[in-house]
C-alpha cells in the first residue's frame, strides 16, 4: 500500500493531534479485506486458517482473527497463554516453539495444546513423557524463501524443522512411544510473491505425507508476501489459484484419508497493510550531501529497515501537496542503522509534520523495543465504523525509570 484513501489520511492526521505520536494506527477494515480475500481464494479445500500472532498482537488484532474464525501459531508460553486468555479454543492452537524446552513442552500439553515438533530429541522427550498421545511435526524440505536471508526458515543452513531426509527416525520415534503423526507442517520464510517456489516446498511435504497414515492436517505455514513499494504488485493471486489452489483441491481429492485439511499460518499477509506508523518530524538538518528529516521514532519502533533494508513507502501527512524533496528519513536513536527511508522523495518536510510510515502492521509493534530507554509506541485500533480508541498508551519517562529500577 503507498496510497491511503482520504478518510484514512485525515482519521490518521485526526490520531496524531488526540493521541500525539509516536502511534501505531490500525485500521480493521485492512485485516477483514486481507481475510476475506485468502479465505476467497482457498474456498473449496478443507481448510483452517490461523494467525502467526507474532506478526502483531494487539489485542483487538487477536480478536479480529478470533471472530473471523482464524486459529494460532503460538511460539512462546506467553504467546500460547495469551491466544488461549482471548479465547481462541485449544483445539485451534498448534504450539510451535524453536528450540522447545521440557518446561514449555508440558506447559501446552497440560493446557491441551497440541504441539509442532521441529527437532527428533524433542519428539522422542514427548514421547517418552507422553506416549500414545498426537503430535505434529515440523518438516524442512529443503526449499526456503523469502524477501531477506534472515527469514528463510528452510534449506540446509535453516535451523528450522527435521530435514525430510529424516523422515524414517520420525516413523521410529513414533512407533517406539505409540505416536501418532496427526499433522505435518512446514514453513519456508515471509515475504515470499514468488507462487512457484512456495508451490515447489509444499509438493515436498505432500510427497512425504503419503508415508504418514493418520494425518488429519498438513500446514502449509504462512510467508505470504505483500507489496511494500510503488512499483511493487501484489501477491499474483491468479498464480496462487492457478499454482497451489489448484493442485492442493487435487491432492485432496485423490487423498485416501477422509477428513483431512490443510492449513495456512499467515501473519504478515493478515496485518502488514493494516499499520501506520505515525511520527513527527522534530528536526530537518542540511548535510554536506543530503538532508536528514529527524523524527520521534526510529529503528527500536520499526527494525524491518535496519534489520532488513526493508522498504516502507512514507508519506507526509501534514503536508501532502509539498513539492517533493529528498530525505533520509531518520530516528532518534544512537545507531546509523537508525532510518526509515534513505535517499527518499517525499513531499517537502518540515519541522513539525507529521509522517505515517506505511505497511508497518506486521512485524512493527511486535518487534519493538525500549533501546536509549524510549518507550514503545501508542497503539490506537480504528474499527469498522472508523472509530479509533487507544489500545496502548506510551509510557512516560517516570513509568519506564520505575521499571527498570524496580528490577534493581
Ligand atoms: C512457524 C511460522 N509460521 C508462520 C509465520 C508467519 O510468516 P508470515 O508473516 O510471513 O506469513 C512465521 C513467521 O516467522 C513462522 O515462524
Amino acid at each position: 500500500m503507498t496510497e491511503l484513501t482520504i478518510e484514512q489520511h485525515r482519521i490518521l492526521l485526526d490520531c496524531a493531534q488526540t493521541q500525539g505520536t509516536p502511534t501505531y494506527v490500525y485500521f480493521e477494515e485492512t485485516i477483514v479485506r486481507q481475510i476475506n480475500k485468502l479465505k476467497k481464494h482457498l474456498s473449496g479445500l478443507p481448510l483452517q486458517l490461523l494467525y502467526a500472532m507474532k506478526a502483531n498482537h494487539s489485542v483487538p488484532v487477536m480478536q479480529t482473527m478470533l471472530r473471523e474464525g482464524l486459529g494460532i501459531d503460538a511460539v512462546s508460553p506467553a504467546e500460547l497463554v495469551y491466544a488461549l486468555k482471548i479465547g481462541f479454543p485449544v483445539d485451534r492452537v498448534l504450539f510451535s516453539a524453536n528450540n522447545m524446552t521440557d518446561g514449555e513442552m508440558h506447559y501446552a500439553t497440560e493446557r491441551g495444546v497440541m504441539l509442532n515438533v521441529g527437532e527428533l530429541s524433542r519428539l522422542e522427550a514427548f514421547g517418552q513423557a507422553y506416549p500414545g498421545s498426537d503430535v505434529c511435526v515440523r518438516l524442512n524440505g529443503q526449499v526456503g524463501a523469502g524477501h531477506h536471508e534472515h527469514v528463510i526458515t528452510a534449506g540446509d543452513k535453516s535451523k528450522f524443522g527435521i530435514p525430510v531426509e529424516q523422515v524414517g527416525d520420525v516413523h521410529a520415534i513414533a512407533r517406539k512411544y505409540d505416536l501418532t503423526i496427526v499433522g505435518l507442517h512446514q514453513h519456508i520464510g515471509s515475504g515470499i510473491m514468488d507462487t512457484k517456489t512456495l508451490w515447489q516446498a509444499i509438493s515436498v511435504i505432500l510427497d512425504a505425507s503419503s508415508s504418514f497414515e493418520n494425518l488429519r492436517f498438513i500446514n502449509v505455514g504462512g510467508g505470504l508476501g505483500i507489496a511494500y513499494r510503488p512499483d511493487e504488485q501484489d501477491l499474483d493471486m491468479s498464480s496462487f489459484d492457478r499454482l497451489i489452489v489448484e493442485p492442493l483441491k487435487a491432492f485432496i481429492d485423490g487423498h485416501p484419508s477422509e477428513g483431512l485439511a490443510i492449513w495456512f499460518e499467515p501473519g504478515r499477509f493478515f496485518t502488514a497493510q493494516c499499520g501506520v506508523l505515525l511520527a513527527h518530524v522534530n528536526t530537518v538538518k542540511e548535510g554536506t550531501t543530503r538532508t536528514f528529516a529527524g523524527t520521534d521514532s526510529g529503528m527500536n519502533h520499526l527494525v524491518r529497515p535496519a534489520m532488513y533494508g526493508a522498504y516502507h513507502h512514507v508519506l507526509n501527512l501534514s503536508n501532502p501537496e509539498g513539492p517533493l524533496n529528498t530525505y533520509d528519513v531518520v530516528g532518534n536513536i544512537c545507531e546509523s542503522s537508525d532510518f526509515f527511508a534513505k535517499d527518499r522523495e517525499v513531499a517537502q518536510l518540515r519541522e513539525g509534520d507529521i509522517i505515517g510510515v506505511l505497511d508497518a502492521g506486521a512485524y512493527g509493534m511486535s518487534m519493538t523495543t525500549t533501546y536509549n530507554m524510549r518507550s514503545k509506541p501508542a497503539e490506537v485500533w480504528i474499527d469498522l465504523a472508523g472509530e479509533q480508541r487507544l489500545v496502548r498508551p506510551r509510557r512516560t519517562v517516570e513509568e519506564m525509570v520505575a521499571q527498570e529500577m524496580r528490577q534493581a
